[in-house]
């Protein structure tokens, strides 16, 4: 067609495909198109807020590096990141939610009961749970792997002042899938708000804060592996994180512990606390891998 049209235009791009396009490249790519083309129509997009869309893209990709990438943080803010990630997780089990920019990959193996606080300060926060599958069946020998902010409102990687794996952990279930570490409350963290994101939530009147949260990855042979996080109830940004990813199970209540009541034993503080403290209990349920879910 040589006359393309402002209504013929989508057709005319889906025309173009190779017979061999691979068909999933083709219903993506095509889908992209009518959305992409619907957009501009719907909102008589300017040369001028093209543009400007253009230059964000750009930014994005200039701030972008290995240790801080853009491109998902936009994904994230937008909401696609949590969209796919919900489309994709089973109707049963623990929900998933986003794995976020901060986690390090390979952190230290801890023995149950250690303690991820060390010389920081705030509350003893005890956590404990089990993981374990759709039945309640407790799992042997499954590695959870979880990461939070310092007090501070930092990642280890953002703050030079904390070793690389600080409030990072792996731990690995034991005989009745129970896990137990102690740690410090995780607080609110905003999300970076000085590149092109901060600059769309400025734009929109959004803030950049997420309510706090525990990282968890959970692994077990023979089990779909889950990439989740946990939120306390009382978090004030529990209703408008800004990346989404806040369901009903993730939600957790942080429980005050009289002193005097933390266990004799089975953790590293053990005999070490004495004023108050706050106990969080939170199972893990992993879906057997029956090689069947896309
Ligand atoms: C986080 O978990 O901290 C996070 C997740 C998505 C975007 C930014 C931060
Ligand atoms: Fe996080």
């Amino acid at each position: 067609m040589h006359n393309v049209t402002e209504e013929s235009i989508t057709d005319t791009f889906l025309g173009y495909f190779g017979q061999d396009t691979d068909p999933r490249v083709r219903e993506l790519m095509n889908s992209l198109a009518r959305h992409l083309h619907a957009f501009a129509r719907e909102t008589r997009l300017t040369h001028e807020e093209w543009r400007r869309g253009l230059e964000l893209l750009r930014e994005t990709g200039r701030i972008t590096t290995p240790q801080r990438d853009e491109f998902v943080l936009l994904s994230d803010v937008l909401g696609l990141s949590s969209l796919v990630d919900m489309m994709h997780s089973p109707e049963v089990g623990t929900s998933s939610s986003v794995l976020g920019p901060f986690h390090v990959s390979n952190p230290p193996a801890y023995p149950l009961g250690a303690d991820l606080r060390r010389e920081h300060p705030g509350e003893v926060v005890l956590v404990r749970g089990r993981v374990v599958d759709t039945e309640g069946q407790g799992i042997a020998g499954a590695t959870l792997d979880i990461w939070q902010t310092a007090p501070n409102g930092l990642y280890s990687s953002q703050d030079p002042e904390q070793d690389e794996f600080s409030f990072h952990a792996e731990f690995t279930t034991d005989a009745d899938g129970g896990y137990r570490f102690t740690t410090v409350k995780p607080v609110p963290y905003s999300v970076p708000t000085d590149g092109p994101v901060g600059t769309i939530l400025n734009a929109t009147g959004r803030h950049p804060w997420r309510p706090s949260h525990l990282h968890y990855i959970t692994e077990a042979a023979g089990f779909h592996p889950l990439v989740t996080e946990v939120f306390p109830e009382d978090d004030p940004y529990l209703d408008q994180d800004t990346v989404f990813g806040v369901r009903d199970d993730l939600v957790i209540h942080y429980r005050a512990m009289e002193p005097g009541t933390f266990p004799d034993d089975g953790f590293s503080l053990s005999g070490k606390v004495e004023g108050t403290w706050l106990q969080v209990e939170f199972d893990v349920v992993l879906v057997r891998d029956t090689g069947t879910r896309r």
